[in-house]
């Protein structure tokens, strides 16, 4: 299986709550490796880009205001098939489908407040990461 990437947020609700260890603990226990991160607070336009792609939900507006509201630790994770295994770990986008030893099952609040986010594809994956991190931030 190859080594890729993905990128993943540690989202508002879980920074409020103090959560950023645990989440990243439950992240390298699942074999993925942290390889950047930095938190920060999303601007507006760039929230607003970030989720262009939903632009038309009727949620779009919230979730810009959520992803908005506190700081994030956006990260790049590798291992192998880091995006099947992010997302496995992280769980339903639901908590309330969210199976037991999930990130999301464990902490979060919400459909909105689901604690994490984690890119669903390899393509995007790569546009997510080149959205938020020069190549020189990023330490393999
Ligand atoms: P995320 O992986 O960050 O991508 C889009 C986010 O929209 C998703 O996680 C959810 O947290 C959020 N969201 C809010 N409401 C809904 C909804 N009704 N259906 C799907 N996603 C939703």
């Amino acid at each position: 299986m190859a080594v890729t990437r993905t990128f993943s947020i540690i989202k508002p609700d879980a920074t409020r709550r103090n959560l950023t260890g645990a989440v990243t603990q439950m992240l390298e226990e699942s074999g993925l490796r942290v390889v950047a991160s930095k938190r920060i607070r999303m601007s507006r336009e760039q929230a607003e880009g970030f989720y262009a792609v939903h632009k038309e939900r009727p949620f779009y507006g919230e979730l810009c205001d959520f992803m908005t509201s506190g700081p994030v630790v956006v990260q790049v994770l590798e291992g192998e098939d880091a995006v099947r295994r992010n997302r496995d770990i992280m769980g339903a986008t639901n908590p309330a489908d969210a199976a037991e030893g999930t990130i999301r099952k464990s902490f979060a609040e919400s459909i909105e407040a689901n604690s994490v986010h984690g890119s669903d594809s390899d393509e995007n994956a790569a546009n997510e990461i080149a959205f938020f991190f020069a190549k020189d931030e990023i330490v393999g």
